[in-house]
């Protein structure tokens, strides 16, 4: 059997002083709070493009929207591992964090609006 694609989902603390401030002055005032941790996404190389990597995305930020009705998260948090990666998250929104530029992060209100417009 071949693995087409595949990510991972764990849970994952955030600093809330390495979020945009006009993101953490709507959070509690706690110095850490929880998170979303979406890892390892990735494609087989030879089905690059054919739109699977969105799919898995969405996928992963469906369900990590499920889980933060039950358990609160904040934000789906990614780790992208070179610059192809980056900019593939930045097309769907994650922003990056200040001082860990390849860290980004999609506040879970931003997951939800994403996840509406393409029910
Ligand atoms: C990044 C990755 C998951 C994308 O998967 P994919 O199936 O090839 O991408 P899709 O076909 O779903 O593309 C969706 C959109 O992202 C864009 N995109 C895909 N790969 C991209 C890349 N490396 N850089 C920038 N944009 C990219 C596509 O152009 C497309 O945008 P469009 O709608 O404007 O055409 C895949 O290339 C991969 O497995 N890369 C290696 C592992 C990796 O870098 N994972 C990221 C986690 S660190």
């Amino acid at each position: 059997m071949n693995v087409l694609a595949y990510y991972t989902l764990s849970s994952y603390t955030v600093n809330v002083a390495a979020l945009e401030e006009s993101f953490a002055k709507r959070l509690p005032r706690y110095p850490a709070l929880p998170a979303t941790l979406l890892g390892r996404l990735a494609v087989d190389n030879n089905q690059r493009g054919k739109r699977f990597g969105e799919l898995l995305l969405i996928d992963a930020l469906k369900k990590s929207l499920d889980a933060a009705m039950q358990v609160a998260s904040l934000a789906v948090i990614v780790e992208a591992l070179d610059e192809r990666a980056l900019s593939f998250y930045i097309k769907y929104g994650f922003k990056q964090f200040d001082q860990e530029p390849m860290k980004l992060y999609l506040p879970m209100k931003s997951v939800e609006e994403l996840c509406q417009a393409i029910q």
